[in-house]
């Protein structure tokens, strides 16, 4: 029985969303393990889009989707993009969408504090998505979170509010002059939040268990990417989660064991929207070209992503780093018309070619891309279904990805609609 992991490859944004609503198809369960509202995930059915930042994108397929521990959850944005879905016809109600009485709710203070954060580190700043991630992180790891078991115990929710509280304002008035925030005010607000979303939540790792156990087959819905990881990624500028496979499982309450396929999302050529190092960025009007005809604007925040080529370096780190089984390759349709195309080999260090990514930001900046030149293709392949009919320079392109990873392309993606795909060997029908 499949379990499969969906993941990001670069720095977000590759098409997650789309790939997790192709294959929830055939899966039963898809959750979430990890990361917040900070994630925007598009999904295209007949004509029509849909964005989500915290419901799995298993829900247009009427799939059971759960919220898992690992996630820091805003619950007002929750209880919007419920009403959003249901709004527009997508059946949400507490028997197939479901909450871990163990996920972090983000508090006002969160908020007010990665906006003040950021406006007063200046030019250093990080580009978050200002929706409170970073500190609602640092509180669970400090040991002040609010979990939902919590919220809705009134009692302990009044008296962590109080208590945190001192400490915020302190900081939020006294170092970064803002306005302290009431604690009644926080307590009414969030008390209307407990009573709507108190049927939504349960002891995930128990529900995710007996599925198992009954033959369930479980899509795992990564958000962010690889390269954004706390750990892994472009630290300081990453996101406060582990984006990595691997916390599929601790991020859902279950063992490593019950992963057994992880699928890499591959954009074919890199964005990142925030600060941070890029190395293969594009400053030419090849890479404005990629960002007008990719519709390259951050579905959470409207920022422009910064584009650029294929990084084989980053790439091969997330190999590593996530055991990936498959690689599945999106907006191919989007490299359409360029003469020529670059892959990144490795970077350039004072002479020295490197071929794994610099873990100092100081080395990093100072590594050139080492680039193989391939033919590009003029024709326009989006109404393309099949992998014969794709150019034969498409195919070169494909086949030169899957010779530098050692990873097999699953899946290939010449469009945002969820029939815009091409599957060579779906990961559920192993
Ligand atoms: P996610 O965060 O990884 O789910 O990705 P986003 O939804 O933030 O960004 C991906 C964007 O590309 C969305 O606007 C998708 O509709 C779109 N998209 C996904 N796959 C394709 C593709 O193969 N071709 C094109 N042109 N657009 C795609
Ligand atoms: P999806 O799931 C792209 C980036 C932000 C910023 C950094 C830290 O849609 O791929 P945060 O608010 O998390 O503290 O911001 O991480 N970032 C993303 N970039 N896609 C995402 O999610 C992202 N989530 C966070 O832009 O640079
Ligand atoms: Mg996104």
């Amino acid at each position: 029985m499949s379990n499969i992991v969906i993941i990001g490859t670069q720095w977000g944004d590759e098409g997650k969303g789309k790939i997790v609503d192709l294959l929830a198809e055939y899966a039963d369960t898809v959750v979430r393990f990890q990361g917040g509202n900070n994630a925007g995930h598009t999904m295209v059915v007949n004509g029509e889009q849909f964005i989500s930042h915290l419901v799995p994108s298993g829900i247009l397929q009427g799939k059971t989707c759960i919220i898992g521990n690992g996630l820091v959850v805003d619950p007002a944005v929750l209880i919007e993009e419920i009403d959003y879905l249901q709004n527009k016809g997508v059946q949400v109600h507490h028997d197939n969408l479901k909450i871990s009485e163990r996920a972090h709710v983000i508090m006002p203070w969160h908020k007010q504090m990665d906006v003040a954060r950021e406006n007063a580190i200046g030019d250093k700043k990080i580009g978050t998505t200002g929706r409170g991630i970073g500190p609602c992180y640092e509180d669970k790891a400090s040991r002040r979170g609010i979990r939902f078991s919590d919220l809705l115990d009134s009692d302990v929710f009044e008296e962590m509010v109080r208590e945190n509280l001192k400490e915020k304002n302190f900081i939020l008035e006294n170092f970064h002059s803002e306005p302290g925030i009431n604690p009644d005010d926080v307590i009414r607000e969030y008390t209307s939040y407990a009573a709507r979303l108190k049927p939504y939540v349960e002891n995930i790792s128990e529900t995710l268990d007996r599925q198992l156990k009954s033959g369930s087959r479980i899509l795992f819905e990564g958000a962010q990417g690889t390269h954004l990881d706390i750990d892994h990624g472009t630290y300081p500028f990453v996101t406060s989660s582990i984006c990595v496979s691997s916390n599929a499982a601790s991020g859902s309450g279950l063992g490593p064991r019950s992963l057994t396929d992880i699928l890499g999302i591959v954009k074919a050529y890199t964005t990142r929207v925030g600060a941070g190092p890029f190395p293969t960025e594009l400053f030419d009007d090849i890479g404005n070209r990629i960002q007008k005809k990719g519709a390259e604007f951050g579905a959470t925040t409207g920022r422009k992503r910064r584009c650029g080529w294929l990084d084989m370096v980053i790439l091969n780190n997330a190999v590593r780093l996530n055991s990936l089984t498959g690689l599945v390759i999106t907006k191919l349709d989007v490299l359409g018309g360029l003469d020529e195309l670059k892959i990144c080999l490795g970077y350039d260090y004072n002479g020295n070619k490197l071929d794994y990514f610099p873990t100092s930001l100081k080395v990093l900046a100072q590594c050139t891309p080492i680039y193989e030149t391939l033919p590009g293709w003029p024709e326009d392949i989006s109404g393309i279904r099949t992998y014969d009919e794709l150019p034969a320079n498409t195919k070169s392109y494909l086949k030169r990805i899957e010779e530098l990873s050692a990873v097999p392309i699953d899946i290939i993606s010449v469009g945002p609609g969820r029939d815009e795909t091409i599957v060579l060997n779906n990961p559920f029908k192993r």
